[in-house]
């Protein structure tokens, strides 16, 4: 079932919740890949019905970021999610998702502060406030959020239990390519030369993450994989081990800690996150 109009979307998860007790929503941007399907696996997990939405958010984009390079794909993707057992999916345009006179956006504190919050001013208000819609929108029992985007994860979660919306946020690992590199729709930007290196930045974290369960200084584990990025070639934006939830920096491991990473290689952004 494919719904553009929140009349075809309100149709359609009627003909869903008829059918299924558990309905779950996978937000996307679209261009879907492997680390996506893994979403929609995940949703259908004990014979549940999935909902796809597929909105490139301009909200979460800032005006020196390129809204308009953000791949589009949509008969590859709802090829794709059709093959892997989506039931229904969402295609709000910009005027449904913001219609004239809307003035309401989610600001988040703590979890969203630091890190991708603060390299990307304004994106976890657009990323709050697009999920906030869209769970309105189809009224999900959960929604599957990729463990990749870690932050945004840990900013969803405290959304929903802060606004006490009645949903469960499932959080999906990280899928790889089988050299490690994360699953990105941003890895078709990287030059041949820049994706040789680009699956240096996982390993580079699991050494540091050894580093400290063997008893190094969380402080020097982490200058040591600073080192080995940058002579990989890479610009590393930030490294930190934090609280999983909070995302506050940690001096010391500790259970539900995590380290995360932003690099740059050339134009390309790159993230990764691993327990620690
Ligand atoms: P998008 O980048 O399309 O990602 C959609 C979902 O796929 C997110 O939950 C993301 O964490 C997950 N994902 C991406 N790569 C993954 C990988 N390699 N392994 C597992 N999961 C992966 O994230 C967004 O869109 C947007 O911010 C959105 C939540 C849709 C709000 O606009």
């Amino acid at each position: 079932m494919l719904a553009r109009t929140l009349a075809e979307l309100q149709h359609a998860c009627a003909r869903l919740r008829a059918q299924f007790d558990t309905v779950t929503l996978v937000p996307t941007m679209g261009a879907l890949h492997d680390g996506h399907r893994a979403l929609v696996r995940a949703g259908l997990d004990g014979g549940a019905a999935v909902v796809t939405s597929i909105f490139v958010n301009p909200l979460q984009f800032a005006a020196n970021e390129d809204l308009a390079r953000y791949p589009r794909d949509e008969a590859g993707d709802l090829a794709a999610l059709e093959a892997c057992g989506c039931h229904a999916v969402w295609l709000p345009d910009v005027a449904t998702m913001y219609p004239p006179g809307d003035v309401t956006t989610i600001d988040v504190a703590g979890p969203a502060a630091g890190w991708e919050g603060a390299a990307r001013p304004g994106h976890f208000r657009g990323v709050a406030t697009v999920c906030t819609k869209l769970f309105g929108q189809v009224r999900p029992d959960r929604a599957c959020f990729g463990e990749k985007d870690w932050q945004q994860l840990q900013v969803v979660r405290r959304v929903v239990a802060d606004l006490h919306l009645p949903l469960r946020i499932v959080g999906v690992p990280t899928v790889r390519e089988p050299d490690g590199l994360a699953l990105s729709s941003r890895n078709r930007f990287l030059s041949p030369a820049e994706r040789v290196v680009a699956p240096r930045l996982f390993p580079a974290l699991q050494a540091a993450a050894r580093d400290m369960a063997g008893g190094d200084r969380v402080e020097q584990a982490l200058r040591s994989a600073r080192t080995a990025l940058e002579q990989a070639g890479f610009e590393v934006e930030y490294l930190a081990l934090v609280d999983g939830a909070t995302m506050r920096p940690l001096e010391a491991t500790a259970d539900n800690a995590r380290l995360i990473a932003a690099a740059r290689l050339g134009s390309v952004r790159l993230i990764d996150n691993l327990p620690a």
